[in-house]
């Protein structure tokens, strides 16, 4: 079983990092085998050809050679995923967007290299606790257009930091041990 933290994190301290590491123990207390990805090294999507690009049919991208094509390959070997952000002007990090931006346009269409695959959300913002909503729900339209399959929200700030590390670990513990179809009906 194999877990993968992608963490649009910069920071090796603070209130998100703990987060991260929340996730990582219940994954691996779970009985998987977790690996960390920060997103930082990857480029923003050049928008190239007439707007679509080749990687619809491709499903790679024309100029992902490195950081992109690495971490694309990571997410599609993955069998469960946590994607972790800190909350920047209301939404997930630039740094975690642009290769969330690039996956998205890669997987969308046919690449299915994320269809029906259990991920676990999670957001903190900083001092003002704004915009983790708006975090969220820009992390869940990822998952919709990818085809991912939801597993939880969870949702930190300064003021329920220790109570939802407790949830985010107990998250990703049940999601290492939930069928791969929880969702479906
Ligand atoms: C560019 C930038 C934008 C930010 N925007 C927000 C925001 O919209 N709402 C908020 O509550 N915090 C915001 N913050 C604060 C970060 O969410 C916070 O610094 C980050 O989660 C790291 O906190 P930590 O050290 O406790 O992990 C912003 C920080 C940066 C650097």
């Amino acid at each position: 079983m194999k877990f993968l933290l992608i963490s649009g994190n910069p920071k090796s301290g603070g209130l998100c990092r703990a987060l991260e590491t929340a996730i990582e123990n219940g994954a691996r207390d779970g009985g998987a085998e977790v690996t960390r990805v920060t997103t930082g090294g990857v480029e923003r999507c050049r928008v190239c050809g007439d707007g679509w690009g080749t990687c619809r049919d491709t499903h790679k991208c024309a100029f992902g050679a490195g950081a992109f094509d690495e971490l694309q390959t990571l997410a599609r070997e993955a069998d469960r995923i946590a994607i972790v952000t800190p909350v920047y002007w209301a939404e997930a990090s630039e740094g975690l967007l642009a290769f969330l931006d690039k996956l998205r346009r890669c997987e969308a269409f046919g690449g299915d290299g994320l269809r029906g695959k259990p991920v676990l959300l999670a957001a903190s913002p900083g001092g003002s606790g704004n915009g983790l909503v708006s975090a969220l729900d820009q992390l869940e339209r990822f998952c919709k257009h990818t085809g991912a399959n939801v597993f939880d929200f969870i949702g930190q700030n300064r003021w329920n930091a220790a109570y939802k590390q407790k949830a985010a670990y107990e998250a990703a513990k049940l999601l290492v041990t939930a069928p791969d179809n929880f969702g479906a009906r």
